[in-house]
């Protein structure tokens, strides 16, 4: 493999990464239907919010290039789009990107509709305008990382005057790399151009319980990418973080965002809300690198964030592949362990919500918004079509 790609696509053939089989094996699930993508994203096998919006666009359009679907008129060709987009929807409900890429692709069936009205072709206007518009989610996916890199790079070296003789080092959490998104990726992505740049000491990466995420995924991509990283538990964020001023020069805590809403409050990976609070007593930076697709205006505070609580397994049980006595890796042998009691209570909501006080910088890919004087973020200048 020469690069990590979670998706990989072609007009009527989708193929997914297993990330569930990460790191120790490379297996790719072809994905034709909907009710096949509605699975891959529930169970994990593909994750992160720009990724799981993608995957369900396209799933969609295969599933249309490939002529399933008894619609005759071009309402009921709409109808049954839309049937098919709400299903998908239903996935994963923390992550705005999907709930935002079905808006467009609702639209764009519906001016696709609009011109060709009484044309006899309308059925097949309206299937080509959803697989283009699809198709055009999954491309801008990429230019869009790439520009949050750069913007997260630029604002990054300006607060801490980095350069070459005089790095950061930087925290990350969850997984929002090449795995998370269509490629580059967005907190990792900043972290990728730092690096580019010559401008990056260390990344560190936590663990991420009780998905690990970040161990599975984030340590395999730094590793990948040859970046200079460790990896610690999240409980151990405290104490690198304490010991900063003295030896490791941290400049920044970078995540992703699963929904950013219009105040700036953020809801990501359960786990960063105590990023956050350990960064602002230590006095380090807290970015958040959100695609503007994360970026739900319509919902005024965290408060209205619906948060996904996930089946009481995740942690109780662990499961990997099985460590040869010397050392080696299994990849043939994978294993569930029981790591708690099994009949215990369990709490596991998926994401938490950051509250905007604490987020110094939220990085998008038209440029990096931060809080105007009167505290309050304000996305007018990077959305100002939604505004
Ligand atoms: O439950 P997951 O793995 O889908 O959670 C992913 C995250 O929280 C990411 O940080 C977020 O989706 C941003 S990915 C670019």
């Amino acid at each position: 493999m020469t690069s990590l790609q979670a998706i990989r696509y072609s007009r009527g053939k989708l193929e997914v990464l297993d990330q569930l089989r990460l790191p120790h094996e490379h297996h790719y699930d072809v994905i034709s239907t909907s009710e096949e993508a509605f699975d891959c994203i529930k169970s994990m096998r593909v994750r992160g919010a720009p990724a799981i919006a993608i995957v369900a666009s396209l799933a969609h359009a295969v599933e249309l290039e490939n002529g399933s679907y008894t619609a005759t008129t071009a309402d009921e060709m709409i109808a049954y789009i839309d049937s098919r987009l709400d299903f998908l929807k239903e996935s994963r409900p923390t992550a705005v990107d999907l709930s935002n890429a079905i808006t467009l692709l609702k639209l764009a069936v519906r001016e696709a509709q609009i011109k060709s009205l009484d044309h006899p072709e309308a059925r097949a206007a309206i299937t080509k305008a959803y697989i283009e518009a699809a198709e055009n989610i999954l491309e801008k996916d990429l230019l869009t990382n790439l520009s949050i890199g750069d913007f997260g790079a630029n604002w990054l070296q300006g607060q801490h005057h980095a350069t070459p003789e005089r790095k950061i080092s930087v925290l990350t959490h969850c997984n929002t790399g090449s795995l998370a998104t269509s490629g580059h990726g967005t907190a990792l992505g900043i972290i990728r151009s730092l690096h580019e740049r010559n401008l990056l000491l260390h990344a560190y990466c936590t663990e991420t319980r009780p998905y690990n995420q970040g161990s599975r995924l984030t340590s395999f991509e730094l590793v990948f990418e040859g970046i200079p990283s460790t990896l610690i538990t999240d409980s151990m964020a405290a104490a690198l973080f304490a010991l900063q001023k003295e030896q490791m020069n941290i400049g920044a805590v970078i995540v992703g965002a699963d929904r950013v809403v219009r105040n700036g409050d953020t809801a990501n990976k359960v786990g960063t809300y105590a990023l956050a609070v350990l960064a602002r007593y230590h006095g380090i930076k807290f970015v958040v690198a959100a695609p503007t697709t994360s970026i739900d205006l319509e919902t005024e505070s965290g408060r209205g964030i619906k948060i996904e609580e996930r089946k009481r397994e995740e942690l109780t049980q662990i499961a990997g592949a099985v460590v040869n006595p010397d050392g080696s890796v299994d990849t043939q042998k994978t294993a569930k362990v029981a790591i708690a009691d099994q009949r215990i209570n369990v709490w596991n909501p998926a994401f938490d919500v950051t509250p905007f006080e604490l987020i110094d910088a939220i990085v998008t890919e038209k440029g990096t918004v931060v809080k105007s004087k009167d505290g309050a973020f304000d996305f007018r200048d990077v959305m100002p079509e939604r505004w």
